[in-house]
C-alpha cells in the first residue's frame, strides 16, 4: 500500500511532518496547503511536492489524498479536523487537540460514525525508543511497584518581553499556554508509560511577564524577534506551571513547565521511582536511560537495539553509538500511524501505540482542571 499524504499548515512543525513522511518507505507527500499561500508554494517548490492548494476545501476534494496532517494553530484544529474526517481522509492532527474539552465531543462523535478511518494526535515524544523501553520496564515490573513520577519540560523561547508568537494570544492558542503546549506532552508521556490516568490535580500557574511587546510584523515560531516596531499587549496565559497530581494506579506525581528558563530548549525529563529501582530519561540526551538502585551500582543505559525489549525495538533502527533523536521519534510516530493504516487495523478493536482522539481529549480535560485548580487554589478531581 502506498499512502498518499497531504499537510495543512506549512509553518514550523509542518516542515517536520513533511520530512518525516519522506522517511516512510510506503508513503508519498502529494500536496500541501496554507492560508499563507506564498509560504506553501515556496515549501512545495523547495521539496518538489506536486500540488499546492490555496484552500483547505480544495485540498480535501483531491481524491488522490488518503491521509491529512493538520499542522495549523490550535483554535482552528477542530474545524479542520472535522472537515478532514467528513472528506473521508485519515486524520493526523497536531496537539493540543482543541482549545477546550467541550469542542472535542463533536469530533469524537464524528470519528465514531466513520470506523473505517484512523485518527491520531501527534504526541511524538512517546515514540522515543527509550521511552517505549521505560513503558516495557514498568510492564515487566523491572522497577517494582511504581510509587512516584516527576519531571519537567523547560524552554526559554519566551524569556524576554520582546519574544512574541500567536501562542501568547488565547483567541488563537486557547486559555492555557504552557500547560496546553508542552505540559500536554509531559502528561501524555506520564500516562502512556504507566498505563494509568491522572485523576486529580493541584496547580500553580504564573504569568511571569504580564506585558509583552508585540511586533507589528509576524514572528515565526521559535525565531528571535528583531522588530523595532511593537505594541504593548497584556498577557493572560501562564509562562510557568507547577502541577501536583494523583494517578488511578495510586502513583503520586509532580511536574513543572516553563517557557522562560534561560538555556533550556527542549528540557523534557521524566523519572519514575519504583519499589526496586528508579528510571530517568531526558529528551536532551534521549539516547540514554538512567537507572538507579539502592543495593547496586546505578546504570546509564545507552540505547542498543540488541538489548532493548521487542516492543521498544519496533521504534529503533540505528546501531548502538549512532544517536537517535527528536526527528527519529517524530518519524516513529508517523510510522506507527501509517503502519496501522496500511495493515487495515481498526481503532475499535486494536489499541494503537500512537495517541488517539480520546486520549488527547482527556489531556484537555486535565488542562482545564489545572486551570481551575490554580484559580481556586485547590485540588480538583477529574470528572467522568
Ligand atoms: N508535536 C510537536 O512537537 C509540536 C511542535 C510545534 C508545534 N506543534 C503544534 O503544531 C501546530 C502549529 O504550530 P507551529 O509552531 O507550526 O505554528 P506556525 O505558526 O509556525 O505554523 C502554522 C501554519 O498554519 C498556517 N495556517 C493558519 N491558519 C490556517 C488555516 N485556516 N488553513 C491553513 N493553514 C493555516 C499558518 O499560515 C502557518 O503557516 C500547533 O497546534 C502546535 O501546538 C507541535
Amino acid at each position: 500500500m502506498n499512502i498518499k499524504a497531504a499537510i495543512i499548515g506549512m509553518g514550523y512543525i509542518g516542515v517536520s511532518h513533511l520530512e518525516a513522511i519522506r522517511r516512510i518507505g510506503f508513503a508519498d507527500i502529494v500536496a500541501v496547503a496554507d492560508t499563507n499561500y506564498a509560504l506553501a508554494k515556496k515549501k512545495a517548490e523547495e521539496y518538489s511536492i506536486a500540488k499546492c492548494y490555496e484552500s483547505v476545501d480544495d485540498l480535501l476534494a483531491d481524491p488522490e489524498i488518503t491521509v491529512v496532517h493538520n499542522c495549523t494553530p490550535n483554535y482552528i484544529h477542530t474545524e479542520i479536523n472535522k472537515k478532514i474526517l467528513k472528506a473521508g481522509k485519515h486524520l493526523f492532527t497536531e496537539k493540543p487537540l482543541a482549545t477546550s474539552f467541550a469542542e472535542t465531543r463533536g469530533l469524537i462523535e464524528l470519528k465514531e460514525s466513520k470506523p473505517e478511518l484512523v485518527a491520531a494526535v501527534n504526541f511524538n515524544y512517546r515514540m522515543n525508543p527509550l521511552v517505549q523501553e521505560m513503558k516495557s520496564k514498568i510492564q515487566r515490573q523491572e522497577i517494582g511497584k511504581p510509587y512516584l513520577i516527576h519531571g519537567s519540560y523547560l524552554q526559554d523561547w519566551l524569556l524576554y518581553d520582546t519574544d512574541y508568537n500567536w501562542r501568547l494570544e488565547p483567541e488563537i492558542s486557547g486559555p492555557s499556554r504552557c500547560i496546553a503546549d508542552i505540559g500536554s506532552h509531559w502528561m501524555d508521556m506520564a500516562q502512556h508509560i504507566t498505563d494509568s490516568k491522572i485523576t486529580e490535580v493541584c496547580a500553580d500557574l504564573v504569568t511571569v511577564i504580564p506585558i509583552r511587546k508585540k511586533p507589528t510584523s509576524q514572528v515565526e515560531t521559535f525565531s528571535l524577534n528583531k522588530s523595532a516596531e511593537y505594541e504593548e499587549k497584556e498577557i493572560v496565559t501562564e509562562d510557568y506551571g507547577a502541577v501536583m497530581f494523583k494517578m488511578e494506579n495510586g502513583v503520586s506525581g509532580v511536574f513543572h513547565v516553563s517557557e522562560v528558563s534561560a538555556g533550556r530548549g527542549c528540557f523534557f525529563n521524566i523519572e519514575v521511582d519504583g519499589s526496586k529501582a528508579s528510571m530517568y530519561w531526558n529528551q536532551e540526551s534521549c539516547d540514554q536511560l538512567w537507572m538507579g538502585f539502592r543495593e547496586d551500582d546505578n546504570r546509564l543505559i545507552m540505547r542498543n537495539p540488541n538489548h532493548i525489549s521487542a516492543k521498544a525495538g519496533e521504534y529503533t533502527y540505528l546501531a548502538k553509538g549512532h544517536p537517535e533523536g527528536w526527528n527519529d521519534a517524530f518519524r516513529n510516530n508517523i510510522y506507527s500511524v501509517y503502519t496501522y493504516i496500511a495493515e487495515g487495523k481498526k481503532l475499535s478493536s486494536d489499541t494503537p501505540d500512537f495517541a488517539t482522539l480520546e486520549e488527547a481529549a482527556y489531556i484537555l480535560k486535565l488542562t482545564e482542571a489545572i486551570l481551575e485548580s490554580s484559580k481556586t487554589r485547590s485540588w480538583i478531581k477529574i470528572k467522568d
